[in-house]
């Protein structure tokens, strides 16, 4: 289940996405605005998969950490534990992630720096 995949999430991001201020930034209210920005999906997405190398702002802090790739887990998994996030908050509409999707984003290798560069092209509030 994706509350099973969340486990390899909860040592940072805490067991129920509240975060850890000041390295570890939360999941649980914010996720719900990524997924509104256009491109968010996408970007959320990218995350899990190739990592994330700082700065960032989330809810009023900045944050300047490493967030390691999950590249490792599977298609499905990846697609499990991102529809686990959104179970926190998501636009009305959404449509969960499919493996496929997941698959489909692996094409292109991006470093946790080049993942930095799209978020900082989202217009988040
Ligand atoms: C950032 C999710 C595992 C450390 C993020 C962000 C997301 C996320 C969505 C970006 C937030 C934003 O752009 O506003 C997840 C999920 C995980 C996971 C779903 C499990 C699959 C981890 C682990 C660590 C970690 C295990 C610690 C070793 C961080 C850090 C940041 C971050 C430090 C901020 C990076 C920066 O300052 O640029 N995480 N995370 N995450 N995550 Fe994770």
């Amino acid at each position: 289940t994706g509350a099973q995949v969340y486990a390899n999430c909860a040592g940072c991001h805490g067991p129920q996405g509240e975060g850890n201020p000041p390295t570890f930034p939360p999941l649980k209210g914010h996720v719900e605005k990524l997924l509104k920005a256009e491109g968010g999906r996408t970007y959320l997405l990218l995350v899990i998969l190739y990592g994330l190398q700082g700065p960032i702002r989330v809810e009023g802090k900045e944050y300047a950490g490493i967030m390691p790739g999950f590249a490792w887990l599977s298609d499905e998994e990846i697609a499990l534990v991102l529809n686990h996030l959104a179970g926190w908050g998501a636009p009305q509409g959404f449509k969960p992630y499919s493996p496929e999707e997941v698959k489909a984003a692996r094409a292109k290798t991006l470093s946790p720096e080049e993942v930095l560069k799209h978020r900082q092209g989202l217009k988040l509030p």
